[in-house]
């Protein structure tokens, strides 16, 4: 399958150029502001992998949306504004949207729903998650993923418990929080933990990236499942089928 890479020159980019190959790959396009790579995609792609920066989504997933092209979309941190852009080129074409792309963390991101709806108010949820210093947004889209996986098995509003970080006079911290919390330092890939602590026992569910090629293949094999669906907007639990 031959395919356009947005963000080609960044850390994601690389990755994904490394391994398309071995996987069936052809990179037909190079899409970055980086000196060097390309602006757009010829009329040769099949679909579109996405891991740049949130402001060079709208543009890019419209343009998709035009040619017909299946996306694949790993940048986070998109504003409403961006999001919107996104939901209206799914009318269009399959977008697969998903702040993480690894099988761990989708594994993950299902466990934290059923205990949370096993273990109910009676336990804290507290996130914490750690990336290298050079990630520009937080908190990680994993993060959100798992809090809003935490407020399905709650049953509660994430908007309207989320928290993120603490300081200053906070006060008790009610039943029903669910908390954020984001470090940043060094070359840390990602790390996150869920936390319910409750008044005897505490369960701590933790997934660590140990590699970029964990999310670049599972960004890939969506890729290949999105072309020729419907339109409309995916998960990577579509993906992989849980
Ligand atoms: N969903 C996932 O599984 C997952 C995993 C890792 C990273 N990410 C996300 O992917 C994104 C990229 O991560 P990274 O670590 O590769 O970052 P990076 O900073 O190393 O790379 C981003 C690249 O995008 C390019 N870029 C910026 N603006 C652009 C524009 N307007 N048009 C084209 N290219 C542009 C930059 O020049 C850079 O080369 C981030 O949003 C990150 O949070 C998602």
């Amino acid at each position: 399958m031959k395919i356009a890479i947005v963000g080609a020159a960044g850390r994601m980019g690389r990755m994904l150029e490394a391994i398309a190959p071995g996987m069936g790959f052809e990179v037909v396009a190079r899409i970055d502001v980086a000196p060097g790579f390309n602006s757009g995609w010829g009329e040769d792609a099949e679909g579109v992998v996405d891991f740049s920066f949130h402001a060079a989504v709208p543009a890019m997933v419209a343009k998709a949306a035009e040619a017909g092209l299946p996306y694949v979309l790993g940048t986070t941190g998109l504003s409403p504004e961006e999001q919107k852009a996104v939901d209206e080129a799914a009318k269009k074409i399959p977008v697969v949207q998903s702040g993480n792309y690894s099988l761990g963390v989708n594994l993950l991101q299902v466990l934290t729903e059923r205990a949370a709806a096993a273990l109910g108010e009676a336990y804290d949820v507290e996130i914490c998650e750690t990336h290298h210093r050079h990630k520009k947004d937080a908190p990680s889209g994993t993060a959100l993923m798992l809090a809003k996986a935490a407020a399905a098995g709650l049953g509660r509003n994430f908007e309207e418990d989320a928290v993120y970080g603490r300081h200053g006079e906070t006060g008790e911290r009610p039943h029903g929080q669910i908390a954020i919390h984001s470090l940043r330092g060094g070359s840390v890939v990602g790390d996150h933990t869920v936390m319910f602590m409750g008044e005897l026992e505490r369960i701590e569910l933790t997934h660590r990236a140990q590699s970029r090629e964990a999310f670049a293949a599972g960004a890939l094999a969506a890729v290949k499942w999105a072309k020729g669906r419907s339109a409309g907007r995916y998960t990577m639990r579509s993906v992989l089928g849980f």
